[in-house]
C-alpha cells in the first residue's frame, strides 16, 4: 500500500479535530518535519477517535461489581490438588515440547520507572553472587529446557522504542548467552499518543508528539504485526509461555501448566497464587457469568478485597502473576483485531510534559492528560476453554518492582536464595537457614545445573558434582556431572 503523503496527512488530522499537532510544523528543518510525518503516520486516527469518545474528559467509573463471583482453579498438589492430575498435564507438557510446539515469550517494553534503573530493565543484576541480568537467568532456563526436551525452543522478545536498540545491543554483545542469534527474535510494541482532557492530543514537542507504549496488551497485535505469529507458525509452534520481564523466579517453561493448558484444548492459560494479605498488589481472577476475567487491584474495591468466606480465607483470593499459556491461533485472532476481538483500552491520567502556543516547554505539576494501554488479560474472556492453574509463590513469583521494600531487589534476592537454600535442603545437603527459609550465606545455582528440586538432587548426588556448598559457591554448568 502506498503511504499516504503528507499533505494528505495533514488534512486527516485536520478532519479529525487534530490539526494544531501541525501549529509549529512551519518552522521545523525539513529532517524535523520529515521526522514528524513519519510519527503521525503511527497513529491510528480512527482507533484514538473511538477512545476519546469513550474515554476522554473526567474519569467516570461505571463499572459494576456485584455480579462478580471469585474464579475456580486448579489447585497445586501441595494444597489439596490431585497429584495424578498433575503428572498427566507434566507429561502432556513434555511431550508437547519435544514436538517442538512451545516458544517462550517475555514482554520487556516497560520502563522500569519504579525501579528507578536506567537501561532496559531485562538488563538490571538479580542473581545474589553472580550478579546475572533478569535476561541472562530467562536465557539459561530457556537452554535448559531445549537440552531437556530436545527442541528447539525459540525465544521472542517484546521490547519499546524507547529500549529496542539497546535490547538488541545487550543480547548482541552478550552473545546471545548462548542461545544462538537466529533463535531470539526481538520486535517493538506499538505506540499511542497521549490525549488532554479534551481529547486533543499532546504535543511533547513542536516537531513531536507525545506517545507511549500501549500497554502489554499491545503484544498480541504487535505479534501478528511484526511477522512473529508467521515466524512462530512456520517454526511449528503453537503454544506460546508467556512472562514478564521482572520476574526472575518464573517458571519460564513449564511443562504441567503448558499440559494443563492442551489437555483442557484451552486458548488461553493463567497461573495464580493465593493473595498475601488483601492490599496486595495483583490482579484478581474473577468470574462474571460464564467469563474468566481479571479485575486490577487499583479497580476492585477495597472492601471486596477484603471479603472472607466462612472458613476466614479471602474470597477473591486468586492472585494473577502474569503468567499465561497462549495459543498461536489465539494470539493471531485477537492481534488482528476484528471488532468483536478488539482488546479494551484503559485510560491513565498522567503527567505529560508538554509546549505552550509559544512552544517553550511546561512540566505539569499535576495530571493534564491520558495515555491508553492494552492489558494482555483482558484476552482472557475471549478466550475458549480457559483454565486457571495454582502455582506456588516461592516458585514461580518474586518481581522485581520497586527500588526498596516490597518486590525490590532485596526481597527478589532473598527468595532467590530461599529457593536455592530448598533445593540444596532437599538433596540432603546440611544448611542452616533462619525460619524464613533464608540461608546464613549467599551461593547461586544456574538453571543450567538445575530447574527445580529434583534435577538439583539428581546432579548434586552424581560423582563428578562438588561435595561442598560454602558462601559464593556458584553452580553451574561446569558442575554438571559428565
Ligand atoms: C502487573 C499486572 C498485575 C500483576 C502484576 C504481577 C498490569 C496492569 N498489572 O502489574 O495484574 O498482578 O503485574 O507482577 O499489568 N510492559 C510492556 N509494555 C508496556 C507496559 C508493560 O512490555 O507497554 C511489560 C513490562 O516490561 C513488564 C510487564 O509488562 O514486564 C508488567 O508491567 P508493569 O507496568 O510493571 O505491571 P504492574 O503494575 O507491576
Amino acid at each position: 500500500m502506498e503511504k499516504p503523503s503528507p499533505s494528505d496527512i495533514r488534512r486527516a488530522f485536520e478532519e479529525a479535530g487534530q490539526g494544531h499537532v501541525f501549529a509549529h510544523f512551519e518552522k521545523l528543518g525539513e529532517k524535523e518535519q520529515a521526522h514528524f510525518i513519519a510519527q503521525l503516520r503511527e497513529i491510528d486516527l480512527a482507533e484514538l477517535d473511538r477512545l476519546i469518545a469513550e474515554h476522554a474528559g473526567e474519569a467516570h467509573d461505571a463499572t459494576d461489581f456485584s455480579d462478580l463471583q471469585p474464579a475456580p482453579y486448579v489447585r497445586h498438589p501441595a494444597n489439596g490438588g490431585d497429584p495424578d492430575q498433575w503428572n498427566s498435564a507434566r507429561k502432556a507438557g513434555e511431550a508437547a515440547l519435544r514436538a517442538g510446539r512451545v516458544a517462550a515469550f517475555v514482554v520487556a517494553g516497560g520502563q522500569g520507572t519504579r525501579l528507578g534503573y536506567d537501561g532496559p530493565k531485562g538488563t538490571f543484576p538479580v542473581t545474589p553472587v553472580l550478579q546475572k541480568p533478569l535476561f541472562q537467568v530467562f536465557a539459561e532456563k530457556i537452554l535448559a529446557a531445549r537440552r531437556r526436551y530436545g527442541a528447539p525452543v525459540p525465544w521472542f522478545i517484546m521490547t519499546s522504542h524507547a529500549n529496542h536498540a539497546a535490547t538488541e545491543a545487550f543480547f548482541e554483545e552478550s552473545d546471545y548467552f548462548g542461545l544462538g542469534a537466529g533463535s531470539v527474535h526481538f520486535f517493538t510494541q506499538g505506540r499511542m499518543p497521549a490525549v488532554d482532557f479534551s481529547g486533543k492530543i499532546i504535543l511533547e514537542d513542536k516537531g513531536r508528539i507525545a506517545m507511549s507504549p500501549d500497554g502489554h496488551g499491545g503484544s498480541l497485535r504487535a505479534l501478528v504485526r511484526r511477522g512473529a505469529v508467521d515466524t512462530m507458525r512456520a517454526a511449528g509452534v503453537d503454544i506460546l509461555s508467556y512472562f514478564q520481564v521482572d520476574n526472575p523466579l518464573v517458571r519460564v517453561i513449564d511443562p504441567a501448566f503448558i499440559g494443563f493448558h492442551v489437555q483442557s484444548g484451552s486458548e488461553m492459560s493463567s497461573k495464580m497464587i493465593p493473595k498475601a494479605y488483601p492490599e496486595e498488589k495483583v490482579g484478581h481472577f474473577c468470574k462474571r457469568g460464564d467469563r474468566l476475567l481479571v479485575v486490577e487491584y487499583s479497580d476492585l474495591p477495597a472492601e471486596m478485597q477484603a471479603e472472607r468466606t466462612a472458613d476466614g480465607e479471602l474470597r477473591f483470593l486468586a492472585g494473577s502473576i502474569a503468567i499465561h499459556i497462549l495459543s498461536v491461533d489465539f494470539v493471531h485472532r485477537v492481534g488482528s483485531g476484528s471488532v468483536d476481538t478488539r482488546l479494551p483500552f484503559h485510560r491513565a491520567e498522567k503527567k505529560i510534559p508538554t509546549i505552550d502556543a509559544a512552544g517553550h516547554a511546561v512540566r505539569p505539576e499535576k495530571p493534564n492528560g491520558i495515555k491508553f494501554e492494552m492489558f494482555v488479560f483482558d484476552a482472557l474472556p475471549l478466550a475458549k476453554n480457559p483454565i486457571i492453574i495454582e502455582t506456588l509463590r516461592s516458585d514461580d513469583f518474586s518481581p522485581v518492582k520497586n527500588a526498596e521494600g516490597l518486590d525490590s531487589p532485596a526481597t527478589c534476592r532473598d527468595d532467590q536464595l530461599r529457593q536455592f537454600a530448598r533445593w540444596a535442603q532437599t538433596a540432603g545437603i546440611d544448611l542452616t537457614t533462619d525460619e524464613s527459609g533464608l540461608p546464613a550465606f549467599a551461593f547461586e545455582v544456574s538453571p543450567l545445573f538445575a530447574e527445580d528440586a529434583e534435577t538439583f538432587a539428581a546432579n548434586w548426588k552424581r560423582p563428578a558434582s562438588p561435595q561442598t556448598l560454602t558462601a559464593g559457591t556458584c553452580l553451574g554448568e561446569a558442575d554438571l556431572p559428565e
